[in-house]
């Protein structure tokens, strides 16, 4: 005759078996395991045997918990698989998936990467300086004294501590010469400030290219024959280009290149694109002191230099009418140059 508690086990086992669903199990674990349940009131009926019956049946009433705990426990997660996998067979994998939409890089991204790679192929090396400079590098270094417009604060934009955002990339001609000797052939691109009245053509940050060509007689047909070449490899052939005559504290002579070409949107107008001109030995001097010694000998060394206008290029090359176009990314005209 078997025990009353393995009677209920059984019973339970059984029901356990032919639930349905896990509200049928729930209902189940109650009326057996519940507060009141069955088998759980075996507890209090326990307090009434005889003490050698005691540990027998408490051992059989573990038992038999245990034994209808771990049923129902399986026959859950048996459930739980069950409604996994009921979900999964409703997803239709012959859909077709969401596409990622494939970003491209902004068109002055690509200005400077086509501009750079004419550089490279010419031999220049990259060089770079900081968009945050002091008075040194943007204008005393470059023969540009206290007086000049230029660092009138109309044009400046100053930061509390003296420092300032750099009104041209002239900067980096004078930090690649205080870390390295001559021969030098380096180009920067990057940006520049201003506090110019913005407008279709003006922008208080703009881009450009510089260039920095140093060795023993480089001359004015050195800097007119390597920008016409860059200017051809640019806009293609077709392209004229033009040298008229400027005025920059840095440079003696100075010049302002403007360009014209077939290939181009705008036709037969000369557009000014850069600026350029020989080295001023002041500026030659100014490097010297920096460094403490006299590497860029003026008697010994000459050199030429550029400004390009980076948006201004980007705006020929692509024939785009507003230059504050770049910086207000509507996908729209983004989605033109992809
Ligand atoms: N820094 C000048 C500007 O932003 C452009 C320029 C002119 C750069 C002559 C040069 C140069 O290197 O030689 O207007």
């Amino acid at each position: 005759m078997p025990h009353p508690l393995e009677q209920l086990r059984d019973e339970a086992l059984r029901q356990i078996e032919s639930a349905t669903d896990e509200q049928a199990l729930e209902t189940t674990r109650v009326k057996y395991l519940g507060r009141s349940g069955s088998i759980s009131s075996w507890g209090e009926k326990m307090k009434a045997l005889a003490k050698e019956e005691k540990p027998v049946v408490g051992k059989l009433l573990n038992e038999v918990r245990n034994a209808v705990t771990a049923a129902i426990e399986s026959h859950n997660a048996q459930f739980h698989l069950q409604k996994e996998s009921g979900a999964l067979a409703k997803i239709d994998i012959s859909l077709p998936g969401t596409p990622h939409e494939i970003g491209s890089l902004h068109p002055l991204h690509q200005m400077h990467e086509r501009a750079i790679q004419i550089f490279r192929r010419m031999g220049f090396a990259l060089a770079e300086g900081p968009d945050v400079e002091t008075e040194w590098y943007c204008f005393d270094a470059l023969n540009t004294p206290p007086d000049h417009p230029a660092r009138n604060e109309q044009d400046t934009f100053y930061l509390s501590d003296g420092r300032l955002l750099r009104t041209h990339t002239s900067t980096v001609q004078i930090r690649a010469m205080e870390s390295a000797p001559p021969p030098l052939r380096v180009i920067a691109s990057g940006a520049a400030y201003r506090r110019d009245e913005v407008d279709a053509t003006h922008s208080a940050q703009f881009h450009q290219i510089e260039g920095l060509y140093v060795d023993e007689n480089v001359s004015v047909a050195d800097l007119k024959g390597e920008l016409e070449f860059f200017m051809r490899e640019l806009f293609g052939p077709g392209t004229d280009v033009q040298f008229r005559p400027h005025y920059f504290p840095f440079t003696e002579p100075s010049l302002e290149v403007y360009v014209r070409s077939k290939a181009l949107k705008r036709g037969e107008q000369w557009i000014e694109v850069a600026g350029c001109g020989m080295v001023h030995p002041a500026v030659f001097e100014a490097v010297n002191k920096a460094r403490d010694d006299k590497a860029y000998d003026p008697e010994k060394w000459s050199g030429y230099a550029f400004g390009l206008g980076m948006d201004r290029l980007a705006m020929i090359l692509f024939d785009i009418p507003d230059i504050r176009l770049f910086a207000q990314n509507d996908l729209r005209f983004l989605r033109q140059f992809a």
